[in-house]
């Protein structure tokens, strides 16, 4: 964090206004490019921050990885290096197991839900656990839609046609162990690296919403699309527990609030700019395809192999089954 002085509000003036000379400017680290959900979530907090204190407090936000990679920024905000990051939740999972229940395939099945989880509840049990486990405190919650699959090769429809493709994913277990299922062995790599391996062939596809494959120009190097829907993205904005531990307990209510609203403009932000990126992208040359039969086949092997096999990780099968009560759905 830095002392900024705030040019609006000189000594005299800010007397007379009641907004401090100097604001406290924390750095907000964010893992995509401009125009995805991470940015629209920070300006959002910004914004929301700065009036909830007055002007005491903003932040700048430094996007396309700059302040270090996806998974190491929660290192770095755990040890107190860093003071906000906002990032895909599944590079939280190493860190917080527990969040991995959010990850798990095909558990969250649209915005309704992603937003009910995470407001609710379940949301506040995984922030707990969050700061136990990882140093890291969850303040607001952005959406970024199911994450589809991209690639340059060929149209993918079914389980059959993924065979042969090349697919980064994050270094997450459940992502691995899930396209392990459809039967392929992916490349697990870090979100920094993800752009230069599409363009150089290192990978042939990936997956990641339709915001963030606009977001990091992914339409550059990939052509096709598989309107995959097994993980909806949730982007969680993290303080450092140690920061956030520091600040009086009004700074601490302030910096809440501002993470609330921002976890409203980003419910917001999704619903308005989703389908509006999908059609740009088609307008760009890429080309979607459905997944055949209701997307049955990538459903039925992923739920049925990968979620035994993370039970004991997220905290037993009744975490799991706390989730799917909340969504009013059958548990296992
Ligand atoms: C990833 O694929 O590592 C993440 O989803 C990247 C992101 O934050 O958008």
């Amino acid at each position: 964090m830095k002392k900024t002085f705030n040019l609006l509000a000189g000594t005299a003036i800010s007397l007379m206004l009641s907004v401090p000379a100097f604001a406290t400017e924390y750095r907000i680290a964010v893992g995509d490019g401009a125009g995805g959900t991470q940015e629209a979530l920070g300006k959002a907090f910004v914004a929301a921050l700065e009036k909830e204190s007055g002007g005491a407090m903003t932040g700048k936000l430094f996007l396309n990885g700059q302040l270090g990679d996806e998974q190491d920024t929660i290192t770095a905000a755990a040890t107190g290096t860093l003071d906000f990051s906002i990032l895909a939740i599944n590079n939280i999972t190493p860190f917080s197991p527990s969040v991995g229940t959010l990850t798990l395939p095909y558990v969250i099945l649209s915005q309704d839900d992603a937003e009910k989880v995470t407001q609710g509840e379940v949301g506040q049990k995984m922030v707990d656990q969050t700061v136990e486990d990882a140093g890291v405190r969850i303040i607001g919650w952005g959406y970024s839609g199911f994450r589809v699959l991209t690639n340059s090769k060929k149209p993918v429809s079914t389980v059959a046609d993924l065979q042969g493709l090349v697919v980064r994913v994050p270094k997450n277990e459940i992502m691995i162990e899930t396209y392990k299922a459809w039967g392929i062995n992916p490349t697990p790599m870090a979100w920094g690296e993800t752009f230069a391996a599409l363009q150089q062939k290192v990978v042939d596809g990936q997956d990641n919403p339709y915001m963030t494959v606009n977001a990091m120009k992914f339409y550059e190097v990939q052509k096709y699309i598989t309107d995959l829907r097994y993980i909806f993205s949730i982007e969680p904005l993290v303080i450092s527990e140690s920061l956030f531990e520091s600040l009086s307990e009004e700074q601490q209510q302030q910096v809440l609030a501002a993470g609330r609203d921002a976890t409203k403009a980003s419910g917001v932000f999704l619903r308005e700019q989703e389908s509006k990126i999908r059609d740009e992208l088609v307008a760009r040359g890429m080309e979607i395809t459905k997944p055949a039969d209701d997307e049955k086949e990538f459903i039925d092997l992923a739920t049925s192999k990968v979620w035994p096999k993370f039970y004991d990780q997220i905290g037993g099968v009744e975490v799991l089954n706390g989730v799917l009560t909340s969504l009013g759905r059958d548990t296992v």
